[in-house]
């Protein structure tokens, strides 16, 4: 048991010097960590291999009384934790052996997550949510994307309406916020969860008793929440560095400390529906097939300390690499002067998100001092009772196909119980670094009937996109080299 004995090496000097033992490690089940591989790549040196780990979130983690393994400390049982030290000494957090069983797989470079697994004869909502944790095996792995870009590939062809597979940074502290009295736990138990909903239920907070009814807040970047229907990307800010807690009506919208609704951008909502969904003959991007996401954050002086002015997104299938749609019929974002060229700009955010709290909250330049500073990668599936998800993908939103119901989860166990997300080859480096395609292209639609994933010869005339392409893309041309899909010759 590798884990157990580095945590004991960890722990043992805060178990026999403090007399507080804390909201301690259990000694019954050992945490193990699964692996995903990642990549950090330079222009110059091109990309290195990182085996960084996946955790859960501690409150994920069974949390029970020291002296009566039956009895939970969640939701907090006012006798077991009347305030924090007490339910320190009381509670003890166990590890997880085997993610499988709450729904994560991991291979090489690639994650699956599930919304439900088969629990006898019925299928239980496990809904997964795992952060990226350092080779150290202790502590998040810090991403610091300003003037720089993320791609990953993704499978979502299995997320029907009214789920989410989600991929996200949150600016939480890279220790999981251990503390040695309170939480000796840290990040490698997934404690430290913040982001700009502020939620105000969690029973623990940075591994500590939430007795008071906190929330829980820090800067938040959405990349990518999507399913086959639909798919947004958002900013969301706070006023605070870092993870700060919020009591009270600064926990809530419009008023509060955090940006909640975000400087969101969604294709169908913006009027362009046959940019993105599920087939080729009626969509540019194919949900049905894994594809490239690639996201760039461009600041005003194109290095790492300027403001951040652009967060722009391409997307690469069949070898063809083209950016998130221009076409809008929104009168605003047509009215934006000198045009609107399909990203998230401070313009965008002012007319798309007139009444939204992201500008006072420090809009895109404190987007990018939070990236800046460096925030945590995580990864979820989720489904939700509450508004079947509609804001994402529904009619009533305007910002998707789906009905009324057909987001709902008591649908989706009947309808799709086997409902994942796959996220693999995970890279983030210099601008034009992370991604390739084999060959030129002008992101042109390749004739449809191509669509088995295999990638098809391209057209070679050298253009991407026009000029917004011209100054973010590093095409390499590889001829004739014919793959299953982008990431395999990657890899
Ligand atoms: C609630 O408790 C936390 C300690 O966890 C403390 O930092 C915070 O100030 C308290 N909030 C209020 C409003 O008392
Ligand atoms: C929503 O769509 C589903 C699946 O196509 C259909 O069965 C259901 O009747 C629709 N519901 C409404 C309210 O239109
Ligand atoms: C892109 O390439 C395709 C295929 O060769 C061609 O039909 C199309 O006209 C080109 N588009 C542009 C804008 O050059
Ligand atoms: C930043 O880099 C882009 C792409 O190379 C270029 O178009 C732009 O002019 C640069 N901006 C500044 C301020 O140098």
């Amino acid at each position: 048991m590798e884990i157990h004995s580095h945590l004991a090496a960890v722990l043992l000097p805060v178990v026999f010097l403090t007399t507080v033992t804390a909201q301690t490690i259990g000694t019954t089940t050992p945490e193990v960590h699964p692996v995903l591989q990642t990549q950090t790549c330079t222009l110059v040196g091109g990309c290195k291999t990182k085996l960084t780990k996946l955790v859960t979130d501690s409150l994920a983690h069974p949390i029970h009384s020291v002296t009566d393994p039956s009895k939970s400390c969640q939701p907090l049982d006012p006798a077991l934790c009347p305030d924090q030290a007490t339910c320190a000494q009381n509670c003890v957090i166990e590890g997880i052996q085997s993610y499988e069983s709450i729904g994560v797989l991991t291979s090489g470079t690639s994650l699956k997550l599930r919304e439900y697994l088969l629990d006898g004869t019925q299928y239980k909502k496990v809904q997964p949510r795992v952060y990226l944790l350092a080779e150290d095996d202790l502590n998040y792995e810090p991403l610091r994307l300003l003037n720089s870009e993320l791609s990953f590939d993704v499978d979502v062809s299995a997320l029907g309406c009214g789920m989410n597979g989600a991929l996200y940074l949150s600016e939480m502290d890279m220790s999981g916020s251990r503390n040695s009295n309170l939480n000796p736990a840290g990040a490698q138990y997934g404690t430290g969860y913040c982001d700009t909903q502020c939620f105000k239920t969690p029973a623990f907070i940075n591994g500590l008793a939430n007795i008071n009814g906190s929330g829980s807040c820090c800067n938040e970047m959405d990349i990518w929440e999507a399913n086959s229907r639909s798919t947004a990307y958002t900013p969301h800010t706070c006023s605070g560095v870092g993870s700060f807690l919020c009591s009270g009506n600064e926990c809530d919208s419009g008023v509060g400390v955090c940006d909640k609704p975000g400087c969101s951008l969604n294709t169908f909502g913006l009027g362009a529906p046959g940019f993105y969904g599920r087939g080729r003959v009626e969509h540019r991007l194919d949900s049905t097939r894994p594809f490239t996401v690639v996201t760039q954050f461009w600041t005003a002086d194109n290095t790492t300390s300027g403001d951040l002015i652009e967060i722009r997104r391409l997307y690469v299938q069949d070898g063809s690499v083209f950016p998130s749609t221009a076409e809008t019929t929104n009168g605003a974002v047509n009215n934006i002067p000198g045009g609107w060229d399909g990203s998230i700009t401070e313009e965008y955010c002012a007319v798309r998100n007139p009444a939204s709290d992201f500008t006072r909250l420090g809009g895109l330049k404190g987007m990018g001092q939070s990236l800046a500073r460096g925030m945590v990668l995580i990864f979820s599936i989720w489904n939700s009772d509450g508004d079947f998800m509609s804001w994402l993908d529904g009619q009533a939103s305007g910002n998707g196909p789906c009905n009324a119901t057909e987001g709902d989860p008591a649908t989706i166990v009947k309808t799709q119980p086997d409902t994942s997300v796959t996220f693999s080859n995970i890279r983030w480096g210099d601008i034009g670094s992370t991604f390739k395609v084999d060959g030129p292209s002008n992101g042109s639609t390749p004739a449809p009937g191509t669509g088995t994933g295999v990638a098809a010869a391209v057209a070679t005339n050298g253009v991407v996109g026009g000029d917004v392409l011209e100054r973010s893309v590093t095409i390499w041309a590889i001829v004739g080299l014919v793959t299953v899909w982008m990431g395999m010759f990657l890899s």
